[in-house]
């Protein structure tokens, strides 16, 4: 696993974004796993000024996202297919037919089981972004958290929903499940770099970085994964013993 500490947001968002815009000019058919919440927004401007100063095609790009809530229109304001079009997909080149989210509405159950499949006949994540709950979750992967899972629907725990609970009304709004890739299926990507900033991510990281893999802190899962790196503030590598 690959540590690499900044100063701070921005700078994730530069180091990963060109990443990103590397593995375009690579192969322009790449395909990319991709995550929502705070974490990934300084990315996802750096992606969007690039764009418009150097043209990077995204034209056949591909993009699987990692989860959505249940109950929420994909026009909802917190849906996450309504973040990836505002915070990066209405904003570049990309095709939206060439961008998956999964379904928190309508026969989303059997939806999810076939989100593996089309992920597997797409050829695959090349790269998967990725953050990380203040409890260890990725995805929408809770402690104690299923290292085999596939793609499927999952209950949120109460971490969650205070976590997220600064995107809605109240707290009560916040959906109690989502569809989400599983562990299994976000370790299928053939290189994942996760990213974290703040304090509050400071211990996940600590157990992700150095702890023991538990199903109890399901981003150790990533420790099986032999092409990973982080990507922190040094606020997110406070715990650390060694920086
Ligand atoms: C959310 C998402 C995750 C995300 C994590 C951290 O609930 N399901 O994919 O990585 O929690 O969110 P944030 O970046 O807002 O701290």
């Amino acid at each position: 696993m690959k540590v690499i500490i900044v100063e701070d947001k921005a700078a994730i968002g530069h180091t990963v974004g060109q990443m990103f815009v590397n593995a375009v000019k690579n192969n322009p058919k790449v395909i990319f796993g991709l995550a929502t919440g705070s974490s990934p927004e300084s990315t996802y401007q750096y992606l969007i000024e690039d764009y418009q100063t150097n043209h990077t095609d995204w034209s056949n790009v591909k993009t699987f996202n990692l989860d959505e809530y249940i109950g929420l229109e994909p026009t909802h304001p917190q849906s996450y297919r309504h973040f990836m079009n505002e915070k990066l997909f209405n904003h570049i080149n990309i095709q939206k037919e060439n961008t998956y989210v999964p379904s928190g509405v309508g026969d989303y159950v059997s939806l999810a089981k076939q989100y593996d499949q089309k992920i597997a006949e797409a050829g695959g994540i090349d790269l998967q972004l990725l953050g990380v709950g203040t409890n260890g979750h990725i995805g929408f992967n809770e402690p104690p958290a299923d290292f085999d899972s596939l793609t499927g629907v999952v209950d949120l725990v109460e971490a969650t929903f205070q976590a997220n609970a600064r995107f809605f009304d109240s707290i009560n709004d916040v959906p109690k499940q989502a569809v989400s890739m599983g562990i299994k299926s976000i370790l299928n990507a053939r290189k994942i770099v996760l990213i974290a900033d703040g304090e509050g991510k400071a211990e996940a990281i600590k157990h992700l970085v150095e702890g023991e893999i538990s199903n109890l802190w399901p981003c150790t899962a990533l420790q099986n994964h032999p092409d990973v790196t982080i990507v922190i503030d040094y606020k997110a590598a406070s715990l650390l013993t060694k920086q």
